[in-house]
């Protein structure tokens, strides 16, 4: 840290991504990418554009609105495009969070939360999962702070359903209600219908996972318009530009191959289901995933020794040591090929350690 170093910001933790190593190739498992590249159709609207780099990319994103409005069926002043989803949740802190009014989110959830609150100095409180790891309504139901909730939950995989979005949405109409849906296209309920019904209600996504373009950083708020508005005003004072030309190309290609990636998303949570009981047949205890990773515990060792013994032999999983996950790792769902390979060396690391 140098001397200049903002009085604020000197405790600060960053949020630590999971690791992209480069000393070898690894089955790559941790991260949560899909297995499968962009359409070529993608591919070839992110060459094509980027011959235009020289230009600035569209402030008012308005292709990409368009076509997002489109395909979730609501208007283009309802969304706010961003890099990443992850930059958008950090414009939902720090629009929305202020000394008085803070945020409450689960105790095990994604780990960027915590941080955006501690970098904008919002103040919030986690609240804890069930031991089985599924979200008590009721912590969320009479307080006046804002809520976020990720659905499916990372890093359980654990989804709500929309009754009980529903029921957080219209429990108290003076506050937010922000629901992370990262992880919906692998099989859960999308909230974006209710945005229209709730205007407390804001839906965060991203093209990073069911659409194949993390590396594109490509996110997107769906809410009522006068929320989109704020998000607008926040966005132009950090960026305006924030959306760049090829990937806003590459995100307008993707919306129009909706049946490439829902057939991958498919296929996804069929590698899913497959794995799971193939774990679950090794001893593991598994929990039911709606979202394109496994948490999972294994028989007779920890979740660290499990991660390190997989990264020795090539194959890469995430492991968090808060103390009541220590115990688990996070598995991305890869291809039935690299799945095959992650439970042959699981099962080899099991007979070493009977
Ligand atoms: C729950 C959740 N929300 C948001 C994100 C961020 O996604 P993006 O790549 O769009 O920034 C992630 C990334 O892993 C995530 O797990």
């Amino acid at each position: 840290m140098s001397q200049f170093f903002s009085e604020k910001f000197r405790t600060l933790e960053a949020y630590v991504p999971g690791e992209q190593p480069q000393d070898r190739s690894y089955v790559k498992l941790n991260t949560n990418e899909s297995p499968y590249s962009p359409s070529p159709a993608v591919r070839e609207a992110a060459a094509r554009e980027a011959q235009q780099l020289q230009l600035y990319s569209d402030p008012e994103v308005k292709p990409l609105r368009a076509a997002l409005a489109r395909v979730y069926d609501v208007k283009p002043e309802n969304i706010c495009c961003g890099n990443g989803s992850d930059e958008l949740l950090n414009f939902i802190f720090l629009a929305y969070g202020d000394r008085d009014h803070g945020f409450i989110f689960p105790d095990l959830t994604y780990g960027f939360y915590p941080v955006f609150c501690r970098l904008n100095a919002v103040p919030y409180e986690e609240k804890p999962l069930r031991p089985d790891f599924t979200v008590d309504l009721s912590d969320y139901l009479h307080d006046p702070r804002h809520v976020v909730i990720a659905n499916p939950n990372a890093p359980t995989g654990i989804a709500l359903g929309l009754a009980d979005i529903e029921t957080l949405a219209a429990s108290d109409p003076d506050r937010l209600v922000v629901i992370d849906e990262a992880y919906v296209d692998f099989g859960a309920e999308s909230a974006v219908a209710l945005t229209k019904k709730y205007p407390n209600l804001l839906v965060v996504s991203t093209f990073s996972k069911s659409r194949s373009l993390a590396g594109g950083r490509l996110g997107f708020v769906i809410a009522d318009a006068a929320l989109i508005r704020d998000l607008e005003t926040i966005r132009y004072s950090t960026n305006p530009y924030n959306v760049n030309r090829m990937s806003m190309a590459a995100g307008v290609a993707a919306l129009s191959e909706q049946e490439y990636y829902t057939a991958n998303c498919q296929k996804v949570a069929r590698t899913r289901e497959d794995a799971a009981a193939k774990l679950e047949a090794l001893g593991f205890t598994v929990l039911p995933s709606k979202s394109n990773f496994l948490f999972a515990r294994p028989p007779r060792i920890s979740g660290g020794e499990l991660y390190l013994s997989l990264k020795a032999r090539g194959v890469l999983v995430r492991h968090f040591s808060k103390p009541r996950i220590a115990d688990w790792v996070r598995i991305t769902v890869g291809s039935p090929e690299q799945m095959d390979i992650l439970l042959r060396e699981t099962e080899a690391i099991l007979r070493e350690n009977v």
